[in-house]
C-alpha cells in the first residue's frame, strides 16, 4: 500500500457556519478580498448579516464578481485591480466557478503576468505555490472545488480550452460548508451539480489511483446521496437534511478527486466545455450513465474479476439503499439502471442542445483523455457514449 493524501487544513461543516467567515478571515488579517457570483448571493438573505459580521470584526472587504465559468481575462482583471492593495486573505462564496476564480486569484496575486502562462497544457510557466490564504465557501453541492488543489479556467470556441491552474498549495486553507446556502437552489442547477459530484465520487472510487483512504471517503459520500438528490430536485428544494447530504458528498468528491483522480466522463467534459461551453455539471450528468455502462461492459469482457467491478457493484447497492446481495453482476446492473433512471428523471440535457453534432463526435472522442479510467475504452466505445447522448 502506498499513497499520498492532501486535504484542506480546516473544514467547518453545518447549517449556519457562514457566520464564522468574518472571524475566520480575521485570523489572516484585516483586509479581505471577497469574490461572489453575479448577484444571487449578494441579493439573498445571507448577505446583510454577513456584512454586519465583517463590520463587527473590523474587516475591510474588497469585492469582485464572476459571471459564469472563469476565463483567463476574468482572473487577470481582478488580479490587476487588487494587486498592490493590502489583501491578507481571499474568500470566495458561490458555485464551483466562483470558487475556482477565488482560488486562481489567490494564487495569481503573488505573481506577474497572465494566468494563461501557468495553465496545464497551455502555458509554459511553473507556479511555485506561493499564494494569499484562501477560504472557500460553496453555495452549491457540485464540483468539490472547496477541497481540490486546482482551479479550472476556460476559454470557449474552436481554439478553446478548459485547463487547470494546479499546485498542492492551492488546496483552500479553509472550507466553510454551510448547506443552508443551497436551500431553494433551482432544480436544474441542483441536478447538474449533484450529478457532477456523483460522477466524481464514482470515478475516483474506480480510479487506477484509488487508495483505501479514498475508497472509504467515496463510500461515505455515496451513502444517501441518490435519495437526497431525488428529494432536493424532484420534491423539496428546501430540504435541509437532503442539502446537507449533498454538500457532504460534494465536499468528499473534491477530496477524492484531488487524491485519486477522475475517469473518462471528466475527460469528455474537459474537451466539450472548451469547445462548446456546455456547463460542466450538465456534461457530466448527461454522460455518466452511458460512460459507466461502457466501462462495466469493457471490464466484464476483458477481466470479469477486476476489482473495479466489485466497487461499481458496491456503489449500486449503496445508492439503492440495499445491503450487499447476490453477485457483482447484479450490483453493477442495479447501478447502471439507477443512473439511467436519474438521467431521465433529472432531465439531463442532450449534447445537441449545446450545438454538438455528429461531426463533432469523432474529434471529441479522439481528444478526450482516459487517465485513471479503470479500463481503456476503444474509439468505438468512446463514440458510442457520445452518440447515445447526442
Ligand atoms: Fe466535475
Amino acid at each position: 500500500m502506498e499513497f499520498d493524501f492532501f486535504v484542506s487544513q480546516h473544514l467547518y461543516f453545518g447549517p449556519g457556519k457562514l457566520s464564522r467567515l468574518p472571524d475566520l478571515a480575521g485570523r489572516y488579517g484585516r483586509n479581505l478580498l471577497l469574490i461572489t457570483g453575479a448577484g444571487s448571493f449578494v441579493n439573498g438573505p445571507h448577505w446583510e448579516p454577513l456584512q454586519k459580521g465583517f463590520d463587527a470584526a473590523e474587516i475591510v472587504v474588497y469585492t469582485a464578481q464572476i459571471q459564469g465559468e472563469p476565463g483567463p481575462d476574468d482572473i487577470d482583471e481582478i488580479v490587476k485591480r487588487y494587486k498592490g492593495r493590502p489583501v491578507d486573505v481571499v474568500a470566495a462564496v458561490g458555485g464551483g466557478s466562483v470558487l475556482d476564480a477565488g482560488k486562481a486569484v489567490s494564487a495569481m496575486l503573488t505573481r506577474e503576468g497572465s494566468v494563461t502562462g501557468f495553465l496545464e497544457g497551455v502555458g509554459t510557466r511553473t507556479h511555485d505555490g506561493r499564494k494569499v490564504p484562501f477560504i472557500a465557501v460553496p453555495t452549491t453541492a457540485g464540483t468539490g472545488s472547496e477541497a481540490t488543489k486546482n482551479a479550472v479556467i476556460s476559454r470557449t470556441g474552436e481554439t478553446g480550452f478548459k485547463k487547470s491552474l494546479r499546485h498542492d498549495n492551492f488546496m483552500p486553507d479553509a472550507a466553510l460548508v454551510d448547506p443552508e446556502l443551497a436551500l431553494g437552489c433551482p432544480a436544474d442547477i441542483t441536478a447538474a451539480c449533484g450529478m457532477d459530484a456523483l460522477t466524481q465520487l464514482l470515478e475516483s472510487l474506480v480510479s487506477t489511483k484509488a487508495s483505501p483512504m479514498t475508497d472509504a471517503l467515496c463510500t461515505s459520500g455515496l451513502q444517501g446521496f441518490g435519495t437526497a438528490l431525488q428529494r432536493c430536485v424532484l420534491q423539496d428544494p428546501e430540504d435541509l437534511d437532503g442539502r446537507s447530504c449533498l454538500a457532504y458528498g460534494a465536499y468528499l468528491s473534491g477530496v477524492t478527486l484531488a487524491n485519486a483522480g477522475l475517469g473518462v466522463v471528466h475527460g469528455f467534459a474537459s474537451v466539450i466545455g472548451g469547445i462548446k461551453g456546455m456547463p460542466h455539471g450538465k456534461v457530466c450528468g448527461t454522460l455518466l450513465a452511458a460512460a459507466t455502462r461502457e466501462n462495466i461492459t469493457a471490464l466484464m469482457a476483458q477481466d470479469p474479476g477486476h476489482p473495479a467491478l466489485e466497487k461499481y457493484a458496491r456503489a449500486g447497492w449503496i445508492l439503492a439503499g440495499r445491503t450487499k446481495e447476490k453477485d457483482w453482476a447484479s450490483g453493477c446492473s442495479l447501478l447502471m439502471d439507477l443512473l439511467d433512471e436519474w438521467t431521465n428523471c433529472f432531465d439531463m440535457p442532450k449534447l445537441g442542445a449545446f450545438g454538438i453534432t455528429l461531426a463533432h463526435i469523432g474529434p471529441i472522442a479522439d481528444a478526450a483523455g482516459q487517465k485513471n479510467n479503470p479500463v481503456h475504452l476503444s474509439g468505438n466505445a468512446m463514440k458510442k457514449i457520445l452518440e447515445k447522448r447526442l
